[in-house]
């Protein structure tokens, strides 16, 4: 039987032309799989017969929307997660749920190997092979932008011999990956780290210098999980489609960062997460009333590691799994409603309230009918300060000596 192999299939120029390419170098059959995240653009039907009619003998489409933002961007909400202080890993947790249906694709099909279309020098390529060992450890793994010398030069003159139906002329000098949990952008004039990206970069979000009215919003969240916008129910992802639309339009979630990539090489990239940004700054307001201080001050390590393994391709590890155990904990209280002001490329919050909270007025009001003791402060502190002043007057001992 010829040998059969799955390919992560975006639509575009490069894994189009793998397809054939792919095929002419190995004999095997290719069944390109699109999975739908939320990046819009094309219909997965017209995605489906451009693969077919570059010679994919079978497509696999999902849209895997839903699914994404429940079980991908939900714990990465949960979490607060934010890569180097400032990624909300867009692309990193995309990953994971395409390998899920690669995978799938690979055993309806009766493939033997996956292959995609990322460099040899970027994260991606990590987050899918490892993925892919990890639910698939009989599946190989090929990569032919990687292996098999598939440059961009030799893409275009193999569409255009071929005759395949894409467009070759089109020239992006930018590489783009987009979710509805947000979009990135690199390379080109961008890697001159000193260079300001310009317009034309941008898409999820309008430019905050020339803000509309201030649109002031209430989120609803149930056990750390956005469930109603302005009263108004809403599933997880129609809260990140509607919250990308309107703090959007305020030019909320721009980041522009130099960050740490796994290989070793440090890359710049412009992320947009409009929907991302304004509900992880809701989230863990909500999170500062209902979660005790010392459980919230460990969750935020946690969600720092947290987002260190997501990054670096261990979404499916023991690891994560342990971390999630302790983060879903977490959230068993972060309940109630937070309203935010989005203007000018801003998100922030002037409301909170909580049936959960641990918020206590009369224990933090300053005015008459106070319930919080002030005497037992003097004896606290003198312990508190304790063990740093029997070591302070040692220091003073030996420096004597
Ligand atoms: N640097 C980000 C990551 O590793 C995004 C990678 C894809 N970026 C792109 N512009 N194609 O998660």
């Amino acid at each position: 039987m010829t040998e059969r192999i799955v390919l992560a299939y975006s639509g575009g120029l490069d894994t189009s032309v793998a397809i054939g390419w792919i095929g002419e170098a190995t004999g095997a059959e290719v069944i390109a799989v699109a999975v739908d995240v939320g990046q819009g653009g094309e219909s997965l039907e017209t995605i489906r017969q451009r693969a077919l009619g570059c010679g994919a003998v079978e497509a696999y489409v999902a849209d895997a929307s839903d699914e994404f933002a429940n079980e991908y961007c939900m714990p990465t909400l949960k979490a607060n997660a934010l890569y180097q202080g400032h990624y909300p890993l867009v692309s990193a947790i995309s990953r994971p749920v395409i390998v899920k249906h690669l995978v799938k694709a690979a055993r309806e099909f009766g493939a033997s190997t996956v292959a995609h279309g990322c460099t040899g020098k970027g994260n991606d390529q990590v987050r899918f092979e490892v993925g892919i060992q990890t639910l698939g450890p009989d599946l190989k793994c090929i990569a032919p932008v990687r292996d098999l010398a598939l440059t961009r030069d030799k893409a275009i003159a193999f569409a255009e011999e071929k005759g395949l139906p894409i467009e070759t002329t089109k020239k992006n000098p930018y590489s783009i990956d987009q979710n509805v949990w947000g979009r990135a952008v690199e390379t080109g004039y961008l890697e001159d780290i000193w260079n300001a990206p310009t317009k034309d970069i941008y898409d999820y979000t309008a430019a905050p210098e020339f803000p509309p009215a201030p649109d002031e919003v209430t989120i609803s969240f149930e056990a750390g999980v956005p469930v109603a916008i302005d009263g108004v129910k809403v599933t997880p992802l129609q809260a990140i489609k509607e919250l990308n639309r309107r703090a959007g339009a305020q030019g909320v979630g721009r980041i522009d960062v130099v960050e740490d990539r796994l290989v070793g090489i440090k890359s710049r990239e412009i992320y947009e997460a409009p929907g991302a940004m304004a509900l992880i700054t809701a989230h863990k307001h909500l999170e500062d009333i209902t979660i005790e201080r010392e459980q919230a001050r460990f969750k935020a390590t946690v969600g720092q590691r947290w987002s260190e393994l997501v990054y670096d391709g261990q979404w499916f590890s023991p690891l994560k799994r342990s971390l999630d155990a302790f983060i879903e904990d977490t959230q068993k209280y972060v309940t109630g409603d937070i309203r935010m002001v989005l203007h000018g490329g801003q998100a922030i919050v002037n409301g909170r309230r909580s049936g959960t909270s641990l918020y206590d007025f009369d224990l933090a009001t300053y005015d008459t009918g106070d319930t919080f003791d002030q005497s037992m402060a003097r004896g606290f502190i003198e312990l508190w300060g304790m063990s740093a002043k029997v070591a302070s007057s040692r220091d003073l001992r030996v420096a004597g000596q």
